[in-house]
C-alpha cells in the first residue's frame, strides 16, 4: 500500500477545523500532527480529529521529520514568518489565503522554496473545485466565445469586533486580503494578470483596514468588476460573459458545486453539479498530495506564479488607497 501523506496543521483557529475534516476525508491523507501556540489548545484540537502528535509550538511541528506537508492556518500577517519556519525545516507548505501581506514577502518565500526544492501553494481552494474546472473547460472549448466581461462579488457581513483578526491591521485584516482575493483570483484565471487599467475605491474603517472595495479592471477586450466587503450583503455570484454565451456560478461562486452554461440569447444549455465529497477543501488536499507524489514543486491547478500575479494586483490596489500594514514601512 502506498504511504499516506502526513499532514501537519499549523494554528488551530476556525478554518483549521474545517480543513482537518477535509484531510480526514481523503483516503491517502493522514492528519498526523497539529500545533498551537498553546499546548492545551493543540491537544484539544488533536483529540477532536484523531491527530497523532499535538505540539505547543509551531517550531516543534515544523521540525517533526514525519510531517510531509504543513498547512498554515494563522492570520495573514503571520504567514510570512510561519512559512519561513516550515521552509527552514525543509517542509512542503500549503498556506492559507492571502498567502502573504505583499509581493515582497511572497517573492522571498518563493525563492526559498525554489532554492530548497519545496512544494509551495496557496490554499485558494476555489481553483481545485470541479465547478471552477468545468468553467475553465467550457471556456477553453470555446463554448462562450471570446470573454467580454466578468462579474464576481464576495461580501461577508461581519459585526465589528476589535478582537477579530479581520478588523486588525497588525493581523493583516481587511476585506481585500480576506475576501477580495477570491474575485481577483477568479478574474485573473480567465483574463490574466495584466489588466491595462484598474480603477478602484475602498472605505477604510474597523481599526484601520479596508472594510469594502469596488474594482473595475479593463483588459484589452474585456472588463471585470468586483465588489467585496465586510459591510455589504451581496449574492456572491460570478458570471463570465462571452461573445457566444455565458457561464453563471451559483452563490457563493468560489465554493459552489454548481455552474451553468447559457447561449448568447440567455437560453440554458448545460449544467454541471458535483457535490463536495466532504466540505470542498478535500480537493486542494488531493491536489497538493498529488503534486508532491509526482515530485512537483508547484500546483498544476494553482501555480505559485498565479498567486504572485494576484498579489501584485492587490499591492497595486492598496497603493491606490494609500493603505499599508504596520510592518510595511511605506506604501508598497
Ligand atoms: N479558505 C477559506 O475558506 C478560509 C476561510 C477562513 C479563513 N481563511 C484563512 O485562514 C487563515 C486563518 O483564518 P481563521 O478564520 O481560521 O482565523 P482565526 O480563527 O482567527 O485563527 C487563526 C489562528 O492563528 C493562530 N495565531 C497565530 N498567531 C496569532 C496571533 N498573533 N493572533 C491571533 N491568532 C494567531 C491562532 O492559533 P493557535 O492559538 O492555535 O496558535 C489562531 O487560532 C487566514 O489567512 C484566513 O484568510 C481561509
Amino acid at each position: 500500500m502506498p504511504k499516506k501523506t502526513n499532514w501537519g496543521i499549523l494554528a488551530t483557529g476556525k478554518i483549521a477545523h474545517t480543513f482537518a475534516k477535509a484531510v480526514n476525508s481523503v483516503p491517502d491523507a493522514k492528519l498526523y500532527a497539529c500545533a498551537s501556540r498553546n499546548a492545551q489548545k493543540a491537544e484539544e484540537f488533536g483529540s477532536l480529529y484523531g491527530v497523532e502528535k499535538s505540539y505547543g509550538s509551531y517550531e516543534e511541528l515544523a521540525a517533526d521529520p514525519n510531517v510531509d506537508i504543513v498547512y498554515v492556518a494563522s492570520p495573514m500577517s503571520c504567514h510570512y514568518e510561519n512559512v519561513k519556519l516550515c521552509f527552514k525545516h525543509n517542509k512542503n507548505v500549503l498556506c492559507e489565503k492571502s498567502i502573504t501581506l505583499n509581493s515582497a514577502q511572497l517573492e522571498e518565500l518563493i525563492s526559498i522554496a525554489r532554492e530548497k526544492q519545496l512544494f509551495f501553494m496557496e490554499a485558494m481552494w476555489m481553483k481545485c473545485l470541479p465547478a471552477f474546472l468545468k468553467a475553465k473547460e467550457w471556456v477553453s472549448d470555446g463554448k462562450i466565445g471570446e470573454i467580454k466581461a466578468i462579474r464576481a462579488d464576495f461580501s461577508n457581513p461581519v459585526e465589528f469586533d476589535p478582537n477579530d483578526r479581520l478588523f486588525r491591521p497588525e493581523l493583516g485584516g481587511g476585506a481585500l486580503l480576506d475576501l477580495g482575493v477570491y474575485p481577483i483570483s477568479f478574474v485573473t484565471a480567465f483574463l490574466g494578470f495584466e489588466p491595462e487599467k484598474m480603477i478602484s475605491s475602498a472605505n477604510i474603517g474597523g481599526l484601520g483596514v479596508d472594510m469594502d472595495e469596488a474594482v473595475i479592471m479593463k483588459y484589452k477586450n474585456a472588463y471585470a468588476s468586483l465588489v467585496s466587503g465586510f459591510d455589504i450583503e451581496n449574492e456572491n455570484r460570478a458570471v463570465i460573459v462571452g461573445t457566444e454565451g455565458r457561464i453563471a456560478f451559483d452563490p457563493w461562486f468560489f465554493c459552489t458545486d454548481t455552474v451553468r452554461l447559457y447561449d448568447k440569447s440567455g437560453r440554458f444549455k448545460e449544467e454541471s453539479v458535483t457535490p463536495h465529497l466532504c466540505n470542498g477543501y478535500e480537493y486542494e488536499v488531493t491536489e497538493a498530495q498529488k503534486c508532491i507524489a509526482e515530485g512537483r514543486k508547484e500546483s498544476v491547478l494553482n501555480p505559485i506564479s498565479d498567486t504572485a500575479g494576484v498579489m501584485k494586483l492587490m499591492d497595486r490596489l492598496r497603493k491606490d488607497w494609500n493603505f499599508h500594514y504596520p510592518e510595511e514601512n511605506a506604501i508598497i
